[in-house]
């Protein structure tokens, strides 16, 4: 493969201070008919020659970059590392975040593309050559997040609907989703679905739900011109209703769960059901034990402390060689709960 380190720009800023725009269908439009978009999307023709993405759509993925500064990307599909390129730069004009790039198939060319970036955009890349799934997993049972996640590996539906959920699950409040190719059946479809699973998801420019129901094979209307994307944006909270919300079984430092620790994002006035389970590992048979509970819940936004009934307590004593793992699942009926932060465990604490 030829070098690229010829053909790599240099770096330069690309907005001025005052270039401020809202991340909303009218925040777009109106970027899209400006000089900062002109000049984005300039520097962006034709360039990176790998990345696999349109002009239009790599000019928006440094925008929505550069508005939102998130801290931790993630790229689902890396390829020829051409639109990882893109993610770094717009990091780089961010003044913060750091982009993980996936591609299972990747470790023989990616790690090799990626050393030739300009220096301080490579710093701001982390290559895996592992898959989605095996990568959410383990960000689930590390308790890590996202900000802003770019999907584009596989494009069967239910590929790009696992992307979908995965990524979902590990957003933080406000993050942002884009899919590539949404003139592929998968990628569109997903997002359809997940939309209607997920009411309190932001169509960020109100285009998905215009698909017409009796028309599957229509190419649908991008989220912004002459791209083929979609993107979505998380709600400002974490949201709890009558489906029961896990938030993983992270490692603890002890067996032990006397209540939970909320922070309300906003009024709550319903039923709040726990379920608080404890596993420890290390011994044989492995042991879990697990209390639930159903507990009236009225307060207003701020932090909350909920004991629960009756503790969840491990029968195996602290020694080396135990592994604790504590799960905590929430559900809210008679209304909607809306967190700031992930409920956690207490006295036991993350380790
Ligand atoms: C459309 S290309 C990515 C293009 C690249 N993002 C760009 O814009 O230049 C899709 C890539 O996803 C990778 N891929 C396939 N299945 C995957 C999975 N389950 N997880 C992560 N990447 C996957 C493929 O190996 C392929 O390189």
């Amino acid at each position: 493969m030829d070098s690229i380190v010829a053909s790599q720009r240099p770096l330069a800023p690309l907005y001025r201070p005052d270039e401020r725009f809202e991340i909303s269908a009218a925040g777009l439009q109106e970027w899209y008919r400006s000089d900062c978009f002109r000049r984005v999307v300039a520097f962006y023709a034709g360039y990176p020659e790998r990345s696999l993405f349109s002009d239009n759509g790599r000019a928006l993925l440094h925008h929505l970059i550069v508005t939102l500064r998130p801290e931790r990307l993630l790229e689902i599909g890396t390829m020829y590392a051409g639109t990882t390129e893109v993610l770094a730069r717009a990091t780089w004009e961010a003044g913060c975040g750091h982009v993980e790039t996936l591609d299972p198939y990747g470790a023989e060319r990616c790690p090799a593309l990626i050393a030739e970036f300009l220096p301080k955009l490579r710093e701001r890349v982390t290559y895996r050559a592992r898959s989605s799934a095996i990568h959410i997993d383990q960000v689930i049972a590390g308790a890590g997040f996202y900000d802003f996640v770019l999907i584009d590996g596989s494009h069967e539906l239910e590929f790009a609907a696992f992307d979908l959920e995965g990524s979902a699950r590990v957003m933080r409040p406000n993050g942002i989703i884009v899919l590539d190719n949404i003139e592929q059946v998968g990628p569109r479809f997903a997002t359809k679905h997940f939309l209607e699973r997920h009411p309190e998801w932001i169509d960020v420019a109100g285009v998905v739900g215009s698909m017409a129901a009796d028309r599957p094979l229509d190419r649908p209307k991008p989220s912004f011109p002459d791209s083929f994307n979609f993107v979505l944006q998380a709600p400002p909270y974490y949201v709890v209703d009558d489906v029961p919300r896990s938030f993983g079984a992270q490692p603890a430092d002890r067996g032990e769960v006397r209540g939970i620790e909320l922070d309300l994002a906003a009024p709550a006035d319903g039923i709040l059901h726990v379920q608080a389970i404890v596993r420890t590992f290390g011994v044989m048979p492995t042991e879990e034990r697990s209390v639930t509970a159903e507990l009236a819940l009225r307060g207003g936004a701020g932090p909350l402390n909920v004991a629960l009934p009756e503790p969840v307590l491990s029968q195996v004593s602290d020694r080396d060689g135990i592994d604790r793992r504590i799960e905590l699942i929430v559900a809210f009926t008679g209304g909607t709960l809306r967190l700031a932060i992930p409920p956690t465990a207490y006295p036991a604490r993350p380790r």
